[in-house]
């Protein structure tokens, strides 16, 4: 039996210790905010947090995880709406196709818990095993320093829009 805490609850898993972690984040789980990319951890794409550091799910096998905590792109607004990253995201409209943003959000989050304020020697190194095929780069270099300097200043980036009312009829 492998018992891990994700995203803040306790998941206890009668499963193979070798199942790769990314396996059991969506397929026992269901979480499906973390991506396969290529399987090999070359892309970034499966990124979640292991213990508040990021690696690659895809080639993680659950065991490592044992008694661990995990944190996935669902769980990294903790008990807010989102993370400051994920509002500097939406404010600097860095997807394109989406694929590679849940990795891309968290390996951003664990660079500003671990430097507050990056230059861009810091944000390139830090986000170099987060490959974008739409080319996204610039937007996630402009919104890791966004979040930073929000963070930094305590500040909320973004505020959702209240939602139209829908008639019927
Ligand atoms: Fe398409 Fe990054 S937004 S792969």
């Amino acid at each position: 039996m492998i018992t891990i805490n994700v995203n803040g609850e306790s998941q206890r898993l009668d499963i193979d210790p070798g199942t790769p972690l990314l396996w059991v984040v969506r397929e026992n789980l269901g979480l499906t905010g973390t991506k396969f990319g290529c399987g090999i951890a070359q892309c970034g794409a499966c990124t979640v947090h292991l213990n508040g550091q990021p690696i690659r799910a895809c080639v993680t096998p659950v065991a490592a995880a044992d008694g661990q905590s995990v944190t996935t792109i669902e769980g990294v607004a903790g008990d807010g709406d989102m993370h400051p990253v994920q509002e500097a995201w939406i404010a600097e409209q860095v997807p394109q196709c989406g694929y590679c943003q849940s990795g891309q959000i968290m390996s951003a989050v664990a660079l500003l818990a671990n430097n507050p304020n990056p230059d861009d020697d810091a944000i390139n190194t830090a986000m170099r095993g987060n490959v974008c095929r739409c080319g996204t780069y610039p937007r996630v270099r402009r919104a890791i320093k966004r979040a930073a300097a929000a963070q930094t200043a305590g500040v909320q980036i973004y505020q959702p829009a209240a939602q139209p009312e829908v008639r019927n009829g």
